[in-house]
């Protein structure tokens, strides 16, 4: 990391509290690392701000066969259409027993891969478990050092 903090926005959704607790340890971890983000519940997010984030972060469980919950509906389009390209990552839990295993995260993280510069994806069975500790911060790690390569800030090839 540099002197220069990136804005971070964290943006999930959660119903049972299984994702919410992951966006604390992803927050977390990135708080280890040096890093200041936002986290916001996305219906207290506000779209149009969404241009004000070097890095924005999405979390989101899975629903109905696969499925981006509906909260998460306008946050997709927002990021599918804006204008600046941010760094972005996106996890998310689901569970095993359903076809599709966190199929919300991928559906996120092919829109993303296509619009902005997308670093890590992170997912979880249920309720992350001390365990996930290491992931998350791999992932906090992954999510920084895409945006310091983004920004010429490290050797390119470092990424
Ligand atoms: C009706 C329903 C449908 C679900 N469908 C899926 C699914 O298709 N794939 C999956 O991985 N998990 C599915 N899940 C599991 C949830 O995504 C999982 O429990 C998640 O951790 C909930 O996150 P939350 O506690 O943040 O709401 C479903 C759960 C319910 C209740």
């Amino acid at each position: 990391m540099t002197n220069y903090k990136p804005t971070i926005a964290i943006v999930y959704a959660s119903a049972t509290g299984h994702t919410e607790s992951l966006t604390q340890m992803v927050a977390d971890a990135l708080v280890r690392q040096g890093a200041q983000p936002d986290v916001f519940r996305v219906k207290e997010f506000n779209l149009a701000e969404l241009c004000c984030y070097d890095i924005v972060l999405v979390g989101t469980y899975t629903w109905m066969n696969g499925e981006i919950p509906k909260q998460l509906h306008g946050l997709y389009e927002a990021m599918e259409h804006q204008d600046k390209t941010p760094i972005t990552g996106v996890f998310g839990t689901g569970d095993r027993c359903f076809a599709t295993y966190c199929g919300a995260v991928d559906l996120f993280r092919d829109m993303l891969h296509a619009t902005t510069v997308l670093a890590a994806t992170l997912k979880v069975e249920q309720m992350p478990s001390a365990d996930d500790c290491l992931r998350c911060d791999a992932f906090a790690e992954s999510v920084l050092t895409k945006y310091s390569h983004h920004k010429g800030l490290l050797p390119a090839t470092n990424s």
